[in-house]
């Protein structure tokens, strides 16, 4: 979504600090941008439409500023153009805003009354009014700051300049993300950390209601109009690990680091077999269910992950998505585990739902891979997923990452309930060992999946079809899909399809068709011939290699056969590269697709 990126100090020019972290936000997706800075005490604001370097190209790059604020908008409140892209001045108030402000319209209203005349549809200007209406009244910025966030409803991340105090920064802070990068001489702020990360690797991570005064030299934090306490933390990965090490996309380089992330993520809870997956996972037997509450990708893997706990653990297990949970009767029940999963650990229907299942009293797991991201702070447990930097808006590392750890989740607790034997740990474990080398060996069928591709480029809807687990899977291939290649596709349940969805299936129709669970397989290829005698052109992703095949598919891709728990974490590699190539081969913008965020930080 929003990004937002700051700079004071005597050591750089502002300007390229600006548009240098803006570019290292762009994964996060946005239509528009703008900065403000200072030269000779005189605020110039430049903003465009569109790609960065529209902004890049109307800058001067030869000006001496040490003081600036820059952002790129994701339009919420009102449509993408300059007059609503921010920064926004209203008085002497210059503003970048990330996060929604919930009671903006009332709070116009009222300072429209007082005579203030709105340019732009945004929350933001909204804001920037509001606070130069408390400013008349006190003449100290941090006061100001301190009643606005009082009267403010909603979430915000605010970047702040005051014309009467050119030299500091103010920044505050309530459900959007923000940090101040902590320098040498200069400080930042910035809602990401690739937006600095070449500038300093010391940060404060603010929490909500902090607000903070920011001189080249001097950081002040505040929380309730008292000075607080903070710690410098270090940011764990560096400049390096947000290239793309010579991957023509993030995304490609992302799924290639699949199987090391499958090593970091496991290795810690499997290096000496079952008892450091026991030691190092909390006791699930205490729980009466499990819910595991997410968005997009991270509903998937949940879903995978439902499967895998039922089966192996015989543990009931709910899937909700975040945005539906937090506003439907939750019916909790005080035995209940919540487990919310996100790669980001900002996103703000699964923060909400987080904060629901707190207040209701339950015991809530965070599966995160952002450390240090809000939710990863304010769940009661936290298993990271080790994938690393994502910048990727399609997650693919990520996605399997958290897979991974709902498998271990699943072997945990059916060991506790002596549900597994010997013979299958002594297999999972070396399945285990074996995986990351078959990921490998997964991605490289390049070749097939260009072929694939090639023969699906030129239709508009496809299909995906599974059962059980591999129709979790199928909702994770067609979401790629949809995503980056903007291809519309479906996933249906197999058995679901003669309900109705069959009659769309015509000579050609391309049908992504997964089977991978032999207790099912049978009644899954039977689907499968039911759309193949009705024309479709059947892409077959199975781990069966010789079953007795009588031509009721057109394609087929096998994936190593390795136990049901780790499965998954196979047969996923083709969707997720099929997806890559249809994109690549279509021209979309595989790393940003269009009007999508990497971090969905609004509802
Ligand atoms: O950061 P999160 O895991 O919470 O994000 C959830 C979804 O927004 C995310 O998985 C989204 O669906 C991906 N772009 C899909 O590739």
């Amino acid at each position: 979504m929003c990004g937002i990126v700051g700079y004071v100090g005597s050591n750089k020019n502002s300007v390229h600090v600006l548009i240098d972290g803006l570019k290292k936000l762009e994964y996060r997706g946005y239509d528009s941008a703008g900065i403000a800075y200072l030269e000779n005490n005189k605020l110039n604001i430049i903003k465009s439409v569109g790609e960065l370097k529209k902004l890049e190209s109307k800058v001067n790059f030869g000006v001496s500023s040490n003081i600036g604020l820059g952002h790129t908008r994701w339009a919420t409140h009102g449509i993408a153009d300059e007059v609503n892209s921010h920064p926004h001045k209203v008085g002497k108030f210059t503003i970048v805003h990330n996060g929604i402000v919930e009671n903006y319209n009332e709070l116009r209203s009222k300072l429209k009354s007082e005579g203030y005349g709105f340019k732009s549809e945004t929350d933001t200007e909204v804001v920037a009014a509001l606070l130069d209406s408390i400013y008349k009244t006190n003449n100290d910025v941090l006061k100001s700051i301190r009643k606005m966030t009082d009267i403010l409803d909603g979430s915000y991340a605010l970047g702040i300049m005051c014309e009467d105090d050119n030299d500091t920064l103010y920044v505050a802070k309530n459900k959007s993300p923000l940090i101040i990068g902590v320098g040498e001489g200069d400080n930042y702020i910035a809602s990401d950390v690739p937006a600095i990360l070449d500038k300093t690797k010391k940060y404060i991570a603010l929490e909500d209601g902090c607000y903070a005064k920011i001189t080249s030299s001097e950081i002040n934090l505040y929380k309730d109009g008292i000075k607080k306490d903070f710690n410098v933390e270090e940011f764990k990965y560096d400049a390096s690990d947000i290239s793309k090490k010579g991957y023509e996309h993030f995304m490609l380089k992302e799924m290639h680091e699949q199987p090391e992330v499958f090593r970091r993520t496991t290795n810690p809870y499997l290096e000496s077999g079952i008892d450091s997956l026991i030691a190092k996972m909390p006791d699930f037997t205490k729980y009466g269910k499990i819910r595991i509450v997410a968005c997009g990708s991270a509903t998937h893997a949940g879903l995978v992950g439902k499967q895998m706990i039922e089966k192996f653990a015989n543990a009931e297990v709910q899937v909700d998505t975040a945005s539906e949970f937090r506003y439907c009767k939750q019916f909790l029940k005080e035995d209940e585990l919540v487990i919310v999963v996100s790669q980001s650990g900002e996103t703000a229907d699964t923060l909400e739902a987080l904060n629901i299942a707190k207040k209701n009293g339950n015991d809530t797991l965070g599966i995160i891979n952002e450390k240090g991201s809000t939710i990863a702070r304010e769940a009661k447990m936290v298993l990271y997923t080790e994938a690393g930097k994502e910048i990727a808006v399609a997650t693919t590392k990520a996605y399997s990452a958290q897979v991974a750890l709902l498998s271990l989740i699943a072997l945990n607790l059916s060991y506790k309930k002596d549900l597994v034997d010997k013979k299958e740990i002594k297999e999972i474990l070396e399945d285990a060992n074996k995986l990351p080398g078959y990921i490998e060996s997964l991605l490289n069928k390049e070749e097939d999946y260009k072929k694939i591709a090639e023969d699906i480029k030129d239709y508009n809807d496809i299909f995906f079809i599974g059962r059980g687990i591999d129709y979790a899977l199928a909702m994770e291939g067609s979401l790629k899909l949809k995503e980056i290649s903007y291809t519309h596709s479906e996933a249906y349940a197999a058995g679901e399809l003669k309900h109705g969805t069959i009659s769309l299936i015509d000579e050609g129709t391309p049908v992504v068709a997964i089977v991978t669970d032999d207790n099912i397989a049978p009644k899954t290829i039977s689907n499968i011939k039911e759309v193949k005698s009705r024309g479709a052109n059947v892409i077959y992703i199975t781990n069966k290699k010789d079953e007795n095949e009588d031509g009721f598919y057109d394609k087929k891709i096998v994936v190593p056969k390795v136990n049901y728990l780790l499965q998954p974490l196979l047969t996923v590699i083709p969707l997720q590269m099929v997806a890559y190539e249809l994109a690549k081969l279509k021209g979309c913008s595989i790393d940003k697709p269009k009007n999508l965020a990497k971090s969905v930080t609004v509802e």
